[in-house]
């Protein structure tokens, strides 16, 4: 029998949006194939292995027991599932914090275009996304949703990155045919279509059956794509049902004016975007600020995502923007977090957290308390399950529950773990050790991370 790993000592994970499980002394019971076994809710502190050994199945007569290795957590440590980002721009790592204030279009033509316009040196990339990855795993992100640059060379270097590094991903070429400098935009529509299929070939070759990284379609925004290149990923996403898809989605006034005077013919970006074929239950929808009832009835009707981005809506893109979370949740429309990791100032999935909370609080005011505030646990559901049902991976990851990968965070609290996270007392539940570390702990706390079961932090 091969062997399996049993992580023993404080759990918590989400089971559903209003549903927080908080398990005292359990064990998370890993194969050697990084997939969960078995979730063991009682687990005697002094006697780990007789708990976990009496709950395995029992060994063939004629063969002996199945080795057990007990990863016991220190006093002070927790094991909570793996951050989901549900919107990263990988090339804008290199970008953090310039332009704050900025409106949309004006700080893409600034800030980003410029940047990203390096990655058409491969060693720039490699350099460049190396760090990214080891940035976001270091901040305990186990699956990310990236969109790269527009060049086919980079995005793969990508991608072979985060199966190297071990870091489960969503790694799109980036369309964009029009609307941006000569310098920075797709050589052609044809071309933009043609290195999409490129960038697809070579991560099956890498990665065949998807098992860690996945190509996904990924126009930038219609003000920059070409009506063809839209038609074009369309059919692409036909042809290829496993594929995700993402792209921003009424994020700004000043975007959304432009569309309108793109595409005059469609009333919604809804029918825009559905109209070309790329609307649908793998959608994942960045932003969603202004949602009509229309908008809302037919993201509820085509199973849309909505990745929400609170860093980045309050500070880049055009005021103070808040998305209607509440209202979404409400609606059972998924919704997750992304750190918009360039557009906002902060890479961190904690930050992303406490200013979701932020966000739904303007919200909870500007509907004259219709919209409450979100709770701890709905925004830890967001980081984590909530994001797996936005990217379709909530049989995959999200949770500790049997049969999915084990993508993991051990949470450190106390003694050199602490960092400046609040301190933990002696009478605090494990319920307020986490309120604490949502509220005020950052990468320090983060101790060890795991996906698919290997250590890639720690
Ligand atoms: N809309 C089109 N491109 C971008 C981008 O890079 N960031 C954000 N926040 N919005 C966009
Ligand atoms: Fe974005």
């Amino acid at each position: 029998m091969a062997p399996v790993r049993a992580f023993c000592g404080p759990i918590i994970h989400a089971l559903s949006s209003s549903e927080l499980e908080i398990v005292a002394s359990g064990a998370v019971v890993v194969d050697s194939e990084g997939c969960i076994l078995q979730l063991l809710r009682h687990v005697d502190p002094n006697d780990p292995l007789g708990s976990i050994a009496a709950a395995m199945p029992p060994a063939p007569p004629d063969g002996p027991p199945t080795p057990i290795t007990v990863h016991q957590l220190r006093p002070g440590r927790f094991l909570i599932p793996g951050f989901v980002d549900t919107h990263n721009h990988a090339p804008q790592w290199e970008q953090r914090g310039l332009g704050q204030g900025m409106h949309i279009l004006d700080w893409l033509d600034a800030v980003t275009f410029p940047n990203e316009a390096r990655f058409a040196d491969p060693s720039h990339a490699r350099r460049a996304y190396a760090s990214c990855i080891d940035g976001f795993l270091r901040q305990g992100v186990t699956m990310a949703s990236y969109y790269g640059s527009l060049h086919g060379e980079a995005t793969n270097i990508l991608a072979d990155l985060c199966l190297e590094k071990g870091q489960r991903a969503f790694v799109g070429k980036c369309n964009m045919s029009r609307n941006s400098p000569a310098y920075y935009r797709d050589a052609s529509i044809q071309d933009s279509l043609d290195v999409t299929e490129a960038c697809i070939a070579h991560i099956r070759k890498i990665d065949p059956e998807g098992k860690l990284v996945k190509h996904v379609l990924t126009p930038r925004f219609a003000i920059s794509c070409d009506n063809e290149v839209l038609q074009g990923l369309g059919e692409i996403a036909k042809r290829n049902p496993d594929l995700p898809i993402q792209t921003h989605f009424n994020e700004a006034e000043q975007e959304m004016k432009a569309t309108k005077e793109l595409f005059p013919e469609f009333e919604s970006e809804v029918d825009l975007y559905e109209h070309f074929g790329l609307f649908g239950k793998r959608s994942i929808l960045a932003h969603c600020c202004y949602m009509t009832e229309y908008e809302l009835r037919r993201f509820e009707e085509l199973r849309c995502g909505v990745a929400h981005c609170p860093a980045s809506n309050m500070t880049v893109g055009g005021g103070f923007m808040a998305a209607p979370v509440r209202e979404f949740m409400r609606r059972g429309i998924k919704v997750g977090l992304g750190t918009d990791s360039g557009g906002g100032y902060s890479s961190s999935m904690l930050d992303a957290m406490r200013l979701a909370i932020v966000a739904s609080n303007a919200r909870e005011v500007m509907s004259d308390g219709k919209d409450k505030g979100l709770s701890i646990a709905e925004v830890f559901y967001l980081a984590t399950l909530g994001g797996a049902e936005v990217c379709c991976l909530e049989d995959k990851i999200g949770n500790f529950a049997a049969g999915k990968a084990f993508d993991a965070i051990v949470v450190g609290t106390a003694g050199v773990d602490q960092g400046v996270m609040t301190m933990v007392g002696e009478e605090d539940g494990l319920s307020t050790i986490l309120e604490k570390f949502v509220m005020t702990g950052d990468d320090r706390n983060i101790i060890e991370v795991y996906v698919q079961g290997r250590l890639v932090k720690g």
